[in-house]
């Protein structure tokens, strides 16, 4: 793979990061994810200005433009030759010497990464025809969700405990209430109305689940932003999550108990086919 560090393309195994870098020692990152289909990138826009938004909430410098993040990606996807996957993107606080609390004096340049991921298949995932099994686990995370951090060590360990359960993902429940998956937005269907969490910074403010609340609302379904409970999510007629980097997924199971049919749902097959048809 040839990869971005700090302003050079290079082969991955020449892409060295110091070991005092705050990404690596602090988790002082933000990062985002893009995703590839066809050869093009999807929802390019709206990754930009998130990751603008997470980078001004911590106030880690960078000056690189929408223009240049735009040809910077697409050079990737280029050299690499990616027809279907994603662009990784982290910029962290940057290399300050020593280990220190401190934020790096004005004037550190960040540490800024790209590379390629590619993932034959992303669009025809299986997966999506089966749907998944999720359980829910307490939802330990700091309390700004809003920014996309690299701080995932919690979110990795819910998806490994649902994995040692044969299940397929984790859900987050604070409160009594559903917050989100362990990289996704959630949903539930009841009586053919939509459910999913209001904005806050309880949660991470999906791109996919903007777009997708957009295309519901313009195919006339009905949308309501609260948050609910595990027992509503196995009443509910079908349970789905969106993500950049699996559209959306049909959810079939929620801690042991069928959702609905125990099938991926039509309003979920209907966003997803809606998604992929006007992604590509
Ligand atoms: N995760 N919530 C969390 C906690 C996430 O990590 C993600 C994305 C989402 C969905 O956001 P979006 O629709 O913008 O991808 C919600 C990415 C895909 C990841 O960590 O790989």
């Amino acid at each position: 793979r040839t990869v971005y560090l700090n302003g050079d393309y290079m082969p991955e195994t020449e892409a060295t990061v110091s070991i005092f870098d705050r990404g690596f020692v602090m988790g002082d990152a933000v990062y985002e994810v893009t995703c590839v289909l066809d050869g093009r990138l999807t929802e390019f826009d709206g990754h930009m200005a998130r990751l603008a938004r997470s980078l001004k909430e911590l106030e880690i410098p960078c000056d690189i433009s929408r223009d240049e993040w735009l040809e910077i990606h697409r050079k990737l996807i280029e050299l690499n030759g990616l027809q279907e996957g994603g662009i990784y993107l982290q910029i962290s606080r940057g290399d300050v010497g020593d280990r220190d609390f401190h934020y790096p004096p004005a004037g550190t340049p960040p540490t800024v990464v790209l590379y390629t991921q590619s993932r034959p298949g992303l669009s025809t995932d299986p997966k999506a025809d089966e749907g998944i099994k999720v359980i829910s686990v307490p939802d330990l995370r700091w309390h700004r969700r809003d920014i996309k951090t690299v701080q995932l060590l919690y979110a990795s360990m819910a998806k490994m405990a649902a994995e040692k359960e044969g299940k397929d993902d984790a859900w987050f429940v604070e409160d009594g209430f559903v917050t989100e998956g362990s990289s996704n937005n959630c949903y539930i269907v009841k009586n053919g109305k939509i459910i999913t969490r209001q904005l806050s910074n309880d949660i991470l403010h999906g791109i996919t689940r903007s777009s997708v609340l957009k295309m519901a609302q313009e195919a006339q379904m009905e949308i309501e932003e609260r948050p609910f409970t595990i027992a509503e999510a196995q009443a509910a007629d079908e349970a789905f999550f969106t993500s950049a980097s699996a559209f959306v997924m049909p959810i079939v199971e929620v801690d042991g108990v069928a959702v609905g049919s125990g099938k991926p749902g039509s309003v979920a097959k209907r966003l997803r086919e809606i998604y992929i048809s006007e992604s590509l």
